[in-house]
């Protein structure tokens, strides 16, 4: 495993028997990013792959409030994908399918994208607080991989801290993103035009910037019509 990769998840209740992890974070952000979701997704079908789902709290909140997705947590850190997988059994949902195992420095991501054992062509990947806990080539991957499996109009939804015109939104996050480079001088606050330009190298542009709670955003990338 990379070690770059560290743990997430002890941060807020004990991690319960069964290996369900508990973040704190999540009881302050999921609701304002499922409203937006709930706008995103809407009248949305098919296919839907959570890049880096960490606990897997997310998922199971995203699975229940769209019942007509299938919803396909991924992670590469074993206790997450014992903590989503324990989350999966929990819920008791139809439409969440078993965690991936997807390292998102590998542009394929993993062999079930094309061997017929997982999602088809996706509606959407969404991926929260990843590129900046993570070396560039993580972003970098994640892109390459959503452009291959994304449909046609598919989207590809990232939540976070991140800089505008290089520059940081809050000095919270500036302080965050020192905190970050100290941990791994390749980890850090991404910035929004160098985003852009990786998702054009895919074929990807920016359809809309949304703020949230906490000097966070929601970027939402789409198939740019000349690709
Ligand atoms: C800060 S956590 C965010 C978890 C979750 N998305 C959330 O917001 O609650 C970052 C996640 O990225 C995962 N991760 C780190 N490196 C990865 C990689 N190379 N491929 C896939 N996931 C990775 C970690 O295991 C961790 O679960």
């Amino acid at each position: 495993m990379a070690d770059y990769v560290v743990e997430f998840g002890k941060d807020g209740r004990p991690v319960e028997s069964d290996g369900r992890l508990d973040a704190a974070a999540f009881h302050r952000n999921q609701q304002a990013i499922r409203d937006v979701l709930a706008r995103l997704l809407h009248g949305a079908t098919g296919d839907v792959l959570e890049a880096g789902s960490g606990t897997g709290q997310h998922v199971v909140a995203f699975a229940r409030q769209h019942p007509e997705i299938i919803w396909w947590p991924s992670d590469i850190h074993p206790q997450h994908l014992s903590s989503i997988a324990a989350w999966r059994e929990h819920a008791g949902l139809a439409n969440i399918r078993a965690p991936l195992r997807i390292d998102l420095s590998d542009p394929a991501w993993c062999a079930e994208m094309t061997n017929g054992e997982g999602p088809g062509p996706l509606t959407a990947v969404f991926c929260a607080n990843v590129v900046h806990i993570a070396p560039w080539a993580i972003a970098e991957g994640l892109f390459a991989g959503a452009a291959r499996y994304l449909a046609p109009h598919g989207q590809l939804m990232l939540y976070g801290p991140f800089k505008q015109d290089g520059e940081h939104t809050a000095p919270s996050n500036a302080a965050f993103d020192a905190s970050l480079r100290a941990a791994n001088p390749d980890w850090g606050v991404r910035d929004l035009g160098e985003l852009e330009q990786l998702a054009a190298q895919h074929g990807l542009r920016l359809s809309e910037t949304i703020a949230m709670p906490a000097n966070n955003l929601i970027l939402c990338f789409v198939r740019s019509s000349e690709s």
